[in-house]
């Protein structure tokens, strides 16, 4: 059974390199991940006030993510960091407080940029809002993307055979098996506690 990733990309621009690169991912075969994109460019400001009343934009990004096995963020750096209108998903996708979204869901990062650190700060950032969501972030490869341009990429807007496409696929491969290492071990956590639990339940009969 493949895994249901949804894939956020962090760049609302049409013909973006980074949406090029998740759609390039959502092209791979063989790697056990079924991918769907989350769009967030409709997603109203974060505002704690309209928690008791969310705007229905929240309410569908919250429930696709929710109904993922895990989130591949895919974005841009801008001025060294996490463009704003993916940070704003987080936040709205984190909250109301104790009912975020993200909670647990396996995680990986991709950056991509023209310039040639590929987005490292942008990267950074993610992952570190990514400790504060409780996400497990795979850590290795680390994909920070640097020298992608348009040429990169065929008439179908997908990555062209080579170094960076063989990447690609690397890391997918990887983000398969770490989803399936996490939802395991949480499979296996809950078997152990349940069966302490009915173990408890008979020494006190
Ligand atoms: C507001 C803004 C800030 C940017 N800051 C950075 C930056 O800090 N580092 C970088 O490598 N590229 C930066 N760039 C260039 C982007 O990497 C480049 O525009 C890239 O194509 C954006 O990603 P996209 O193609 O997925 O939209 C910036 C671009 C914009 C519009």
């Amino acid at each position: 059974m493949a895994y249901k990733i949804a894939i956020i990309v962090g760049s609302l621009r049409k013909d973006s390199l980074n949406r090029k690169v998740a759609r390039s991912i959502c092209g791979l075969r063989g790697d056990n991940l079924d991918c769907s994109m989350i769009e967030i460019g409709d997603l109203p400001l974060y505002n704690q006030d309209l928690d008791s009343n969310p705007p229905e934009q929240w309410t569908r990004f919250r429930q696709q993510v929710a109904a993922a096995d895990g989130v591949l963020f895919c974005s841009p750096e801008y001025n060294r960091g996490i463009p704003g209108v993916l940070k704003n998903a987080i936040d709205v996708g984190s909250r109301p407080y104790g009912q975020s979204v993200f909670d647990k869901k396996p995680a990986a990062i991709v950056t991509a940029s023209p310039g040639s650190i590929g987005g490292f700060g942008s990267n950074h950032q993610i992952r570190q809002a990514c400790v504060f969501l409780n996400m497990p972030v795979m850590q290795q490869p680390e994909a920070y993307l640097g020298h992608v341009t348009d040429d990169s990429f065929d008439e179908s807007g997908c990555l062209k055979e080579g170094p960076l496409k063989d990447l690609v696929t690397v890391l997918a491969h990887a983000f398969a098996g770490w989803v399936e290492m996490i939802l395991r071990s949480r499979q296996l956590l809950a078997e152990d506690s349940a069966h302490a639990a009915q173990q408890k339940a008979k020494e006190h009969a």
